[in-house]
């Protein structure tokens, strides 16, 4: 009888933030030993040679559309992306058709998800016009991430209202997390760009302000021991009320790591996405907050939409992108350029976000953990294009553009599944 199912032999790993080269031996879908070297035997051996072995990308914020509008994805196409690129967890958000907002809708995913998903799933809760009851009864259900609140409009029409917002983070002892633009600057806006706004106008219809009052919204609510979280920073000014505020968690997307306004003119809908892409030093103040600490976590907002839907008229054409496939890609060629550590790229994509859902069981390379990892090649690179894409939508914002390798496989509960 073989000691140990699966062995991974000199593999890359960080112990504690170092580079360190160890043995990794896995039994019952679990973590079992790291040490230099894993003396017994295995069913299965992985010479890793050179290769890091890497906690999987734990992706807190996916639309995976499903049920209701899954001609853009559903469970299956999207966490078939997600475990492509060394996603093993993923949370999805709640404007489906029916919006996740009950036990019963939540539940109704989670057995769709039991049959269909490749990885790991939870769900997002979205807090409506009345509804702190019904999510009270989610609290306790395996498959229950937290609360999703929309401080301003966007895809698929789940504004909370004020007085709500207040109620429920008294009466729910869970996470909150937050689309963060505001409003009131959003309708302040509106008119700004003139009767025929373009693509070229979108940052400036949701201005920075709009995400900077909404992250102040949600400063002033913060209070010790409450788990509230901003979704996808984009701008420098939002850094500074965050900075101010501690106990708040952040995370910032990729697009917002690597395109401007600039780009947004060449791509035409393409990059309208809420909060928009912003300009140059909102990307930069980004990036550096993302290399110290002050951003946690980086999560795609995947939001999956058709070339078809994206090439109507910018006033109807949705506002989305897709990332799951290349998350990880893009976050470790930020590595592989030098502005980003490796024990900081990794804490961004599997520590941070874990340790944010509360999923102790995951998110590091550490006996007792799920066997939920990826090995990549530091020196591979991929150059995206549309035949490699798993993503139903069928095309990606960093098409051509050359990002690190894809994971060489990947495991969840030491079973192979890329
Ligand atoms: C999201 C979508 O399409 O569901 N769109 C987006 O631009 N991010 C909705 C959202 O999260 O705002
Ligand atoms: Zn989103």
């Amino acid at each position: 009888m073989p000691n140990f199912d699966l062995v991974f032999r000199e593999a890359r790993i960080l112990e504690n933030g170092a580079d360190t080269t160890a043995d990794v031996a896995v039994q019952g879908g679990r973590i079992v030993a790291i040490r230099p070297c894993v003396a017994g035997t295995s069913r299965i051996d992985v010479a890793c040679a050179g290769r890091w072995l890497l906690p999987g990308a734990v992706d807190m914020h996916v639309h995976l559309r499903d049920p209701g509008l899954t001609h853009k994805e559903d469970i299956a196409s999207g966490t078939k992306a997600a475990v492509m690129g060394g996603v093993t967890t993923v949370c999805d958000m709640p404007n489906t058709l029916p919006p996740t907002i009950s036990l019963a809708t939540l539940r109704a995913k989670a057995d769709r998800a039991r049959e269909v998903a490749q990885c790991d799933i939870r769900f997002f809760v979205a807090l409506g016009k009345d509804n702190i009851g019904d999510i009270a009864t989610c609290i306790g259900e395996p498959s229950f991430a937290g609360v999703k609140v929309f401080l301003g409009a966007t895809t698929g029409e789940l504004l909370t209202e004020t007085g709500i917002l207040e109620r429920a983070i008294d009466a729910l002892p869970v996470l909150f997390v937050f689309h963060a633009e505001d409003e009131s600057v959003l309708l302040r806006n509106r008119g700004i760009a003139g009767p025929t706004p373009d693509v070229t106008s979108h940052h400036k219809i949701r201005p920075a302000q709009a995400a900077v009052e909404g992250a102040r919204r949600i400063a002033a609510l913060a209070r010790p021991g409450m788990r509230l979280h901003v979704c996808h920073l984009s701008a420098a000014d939002e850094l500074r009320v965050l900075e101010e505020t501690p106990g708040l968690t952040c995370e910032v997307a990729p697009h917002h790591l690597w395109f401007t306004a600039d780009d947004a003119v060449p791509a035409g809908n393409l990059l309208k996405v809420n909060p928009p892409i912003r300009v140059e030093s909102d990307r930069t103040a980004l990036r550096s907050a993302l290399a110290d600490g002050a951003i946690a976590a980086v999560a795609t907002d995947h939001a999956p939409h058709t070339l078809a839907e994206k090439s109507q008229p910018y006033l109807i054409a949705p506002s989305g992108v897709p990332g799951l496939d290349t998350m990880v890609p893009s976050t470790l060629m930020l590595v592989q350029q030098g502005c980003l550590s490796m024990a900081r790229a990794v804490d961004a994509l599997s520590t941070a976000p874990a340790r944010i859902l509360g999923l102790a069981d995951r998110g590091l390379i550490a006996e007792g953990l799920r066997a939920d990892m990826y090995l990549w090649n530091p020196s591979s690179t991929w150059t995206v294009k549309k035949k490699d894409l798993a993503t139903r939508c069928g095309w990606s914002p960093f098409e051509n553009i050359k990002l690190a390798g894809r994971p060489d496989g990947v495991w969840i509960l030491g079973r192979r599944v890329a």
